[in-house]
Order: structure tokens, then sequence, then C-alpha cells
């Protein structure tokens, strides 16, 4: 009998914790490019939106394969933490920015659904999307969704030509109210524990720069326990109260209690304007002409403080290895930190992008509600 039981609980011990992995592989240069030409734009707008938000894809950073219809479509997609919207560039995209993209087919497909509602994704008043609601089988890694609402891209902006996809991964929906991929997915899979981490590799492989694996968290990737914050509840986006911010030992660069929102699409670490200010002027950063970006003197990198993010009484700390960059090749550092007014109508203060998210495994928890940091393991 409780031979049986064990055997039972092993086999659901096992089932639970079903790992689904995929690979991830960094978008080069986009970001580069666009941060010498200074072009902030999109990124801000994400957050300091009117219209619904979505994401910024110029600086879209990691990215990863997904499958549309049957037979399977193939595409490259941001799975991004900061919006909720799963599209895909449609086939009826007739503009010039679509000509050379990889496009969804419906008639292709045996699987997919019609449905035609008109969506709007809006990129801060500056720059759009539209397209209309199909349904269609969406698979990763393996594990395929059925009957999920996406939609199919006819204008868009431009964003290079990398990326033609996005799976928005939101706690809740941010803009459009339409069932969002993961919670179809943990719907249809039961077997699979609701949650998902990210780990980003310090060093590529080569083949790889990172995983997302769907289920949980792989002890492999970390030592010790996961430190857990609460999201915020009712409200968009994977989103936590943020106490303090201390540079060096004291150092306070916040103003009172503030939130922020861990985003997998985002590339740097973004904070208010004034205090990010704040920071630059204490490591010695100054802008360079005619752009908004900064630098500071390479030989000073290494005695740079430490910046403290205390949520909920625990440091989450990075160091100057893990919020400056070197290149190498042109002896220029760089802090790795944008700036933004804070967005009053969406509550953000901060966003951890993915500096962050390298430095700490990175667990976003359906089921409970909450984002787990784990120190990586050696
Ligand atoms: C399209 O999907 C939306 C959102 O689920 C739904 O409300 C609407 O009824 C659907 N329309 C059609 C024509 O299937
Ligand atoms: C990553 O690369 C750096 C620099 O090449 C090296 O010092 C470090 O040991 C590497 N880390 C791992 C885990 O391979
Ligand atoms: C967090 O870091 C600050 C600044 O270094 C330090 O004063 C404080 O004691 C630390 N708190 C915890 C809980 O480690
Ligand atoms: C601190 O926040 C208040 C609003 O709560 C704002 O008026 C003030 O300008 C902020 N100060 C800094 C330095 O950002
Ligand atoms: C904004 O976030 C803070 C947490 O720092 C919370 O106390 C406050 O209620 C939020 N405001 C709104 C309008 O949601």
């Amino acid at each position: 009998m409780f031979a049986k039981i064990f055997t039972l609980l092993a086999c659901l011990a096992l089932v639970q914790s079903e790992l689904i992995r995929v690979p991830l592989k960094k978008v080069k240069s986009a970001r580069r490019a666009t941060e010498l030409n200074g072009k902030r734009q999109s990124l801000l707008g994400k957050y300091q939106s009117s219209a619904p938000t979505s994401a910024n894809l110029k600086d879209a950073e990691y990215y990863g394969e997904v499958s549309f219809g049957t037979p399977p479509q193939t595409f490259r997609a941001l799975f991004d933490t900061g919006s909720s919207d799963t599209w895909v560039i449609s086939s009826q995209c007739y503009e010039f920015d679509c000509l050379f993209q990889s496009k969804y087919t419906a008639e292709l497909s045996s699987t997919h659904k019609p449905n035609g509602t008109h969506i709007d994704m809006g990129y801060g008043g500056m720059e759009s999307m539209s397209g209309f609601l199909s349904s269609d089988n969406v698979e990763v890694a393996g594990v395929t969704v059925t009957d999920q609402l996406f939609t199919e891209i006819t204008d868009e902006m431009t964003f290079g030509d990398i990326l033609s996809s996005l799976i928005g991964l939101s706690y809740k929906p941010v803009s459009n109210q339409v069932p969002m991929f993961m919670d179809n997915l943990f719907a249809q899979r039961t077997d699979l524990t609701p949650a998902f981490s990210f780990y980003l590799f310090k060093n590529s492989t080569g083949e790889y720069d990172g995983e997302m694996t769907i289920g949980g968290a792989d002890p492999k990737y970390y030592k010790g326990d996961f430190k857990y914050f609460k999201v915020l509840e009712n409200q968009p986006f994977w989103k936590l109260k943020i106490d303090k911010v201390i540079l060096g030992s004291s150092m306070e660069v916040s103003n009172g209690s503030r939130t922020v929102v861990v985003d997998t699409g985002t590339d740097n670490m973004i904070g208010p304007t004034k205090l990010i200010n704040k920071v630059y002027e204490t490591i010695g950063a100054t802008p360079v002409r005619n752009s908004n970006y900064y630098v500071f003197d390479c030989s000073k990198r290494s005695s740079l403080p430490d910046i403290n993010f205390v949520i909920n009484g625990q440091n989450l700390t990075l160091t100057y290895e893990d919020y400056t960059a070197e290149d190498v090749q042109s002896g220029v550092c760089q802090p790795l930190f944008d700036t933004m007014d804070e967005d009053v109508e969406n509550n953000i203060s901060w966003i951890f992008g993915s500096p962050f998210i390298k430095k700490f495994y990175t667990q976003f928890d359906l089921k409970n509600g909450r984002v787990g940091f784990a120190e990586l393991a050696e």
C-alpha cells in the first residue's frame, strides 16, 4: 500500500516537474544601432503611452522559435513579459516593411479558424501596429496550444527583419482582452506547473544565449532558494513594489516606495530620469553629444559601487559587472541604464530588463502570482 502511494507520489512529482525548454537566441546589433542613433522613443513609448501598451521591438534582445498552424509555419518570436498580445506578421501585410519578413499564411493551415476582429496595438503614439484576430494552433518547443487567438499583423512599424512574432507573457492582459498564450497553455496542459523561468546565459554557448523553461525552474541553473515577491494584483505586467534603491553603502536614489516591472522584452535597467541622472553623476557618466546615451572612463569601471534594489526588505544587488558594459573594441564603457519619466498611468517607475534577468534566474509564477529571483549556479 505505502509502496503504491510512494510510487504514485513519485510519479506525480515527476509529472509535476516536467520542464519544457525553449532555447533563446540574442538579437545582435539591433540594439546598439538604435542606441547610437539615439532612437529611444519606441522604448519609452512602451510604457508612456496613452494607447494600449505593447512591446518595444527595436530593443528586443532574446528570441525563440514558435510555430503557427498545421503543418507548422515557424517564426522567430520575442517572449515578452512586458506585454500580453500574441501576434505574427500576416501574409496579408502588403507594406514594404513586410516584404522580407516571414509571414503567416492562414490558407496553408488546416487548423486556422477565422475571426476578423480588428486589433490596434499602440507604441506610445509614435508608431503602431494593427491587424485582425485569427485562431490557430501555436506551438512552442513541442507543446501545442490549440485554438489560440492572435493578431495577424497587416500594418506594422519598422522593426528590422529578425522578429516576425511576439508572445506576450504579462501576468494579466495589458491591452486587448484576448486569452493569453500561457493561460491557454496551462489550461490545456494541466500536468505542467503554471510557471515559467528565464535564464539568460552570461556566456553564450555560441548556439544559444538563454533558455525559457515552461513548467517551473530548472534546479541546475540556480543555487540556494528563490526569493519570491508577490505581484501587485489587479494590475497588468509583472509588477512589484520596490521600497528603495541604494547606490553604494548608503546613497539613496529613490523617491519613496514605487513599482518595478520585470520585463524580458527590455534590454536595459530603466528608472526615473531624475534618479538615473543621479546615478550617472555619481559614477561619472557623461552624455555623448547629440545622443541619449552615456559613457564613462573604463579605468574606473571596477571601482563603481554596487546598486541595491530593495524589495520587501531584501537586497537584490547588481555589481558594476552587471549594470555596465565594456566594448573592448572601441574602449567605450556604458552604464546599462535608460531613463523615463515615471509612468503615472501605469504606475511604473522602474523596469528591470535583461541586465537584471542575466544576474538572477527569474521565475514568473502564474499560479501564486509572484516573481522569484535566484542566484545563478556557478
Ligand atoms: C473573435 O474573438 C473575440 C474574442 O474572443 C470574440 O469575442 C468574437 O466573438 C470572435 N468573433 C468571431 C467572428 O469569431
Ligand atoms: C565567461 O567568460 C568570461 C570571459 O571570457 C570568463 O572569464 C568566465 O570564466 C566565463 N564564465 C563561464 C561560466 O564560462
Ligand atoms: C542592503 O544594502 C544596504 C547598502 O549596502 C545595506 O546598508 C543594508 O544593510 C542591506 N540590507 C540587507 C537586508 O542586507
Ligand atoms: C518625488 O516624487 C514626487 C511625487 O511623489 C515628485 O513631485 C518629485 O519631483 C519627485 N522627486 C524626484 C527627485 O524625483
Ligand atoms: C502604485 O503602486 C504603489 C506601490 O508602490 C501602490 O501603493 C499604489 O496603490 C499604486 N497606485 C495605483 C494607482 O495603482
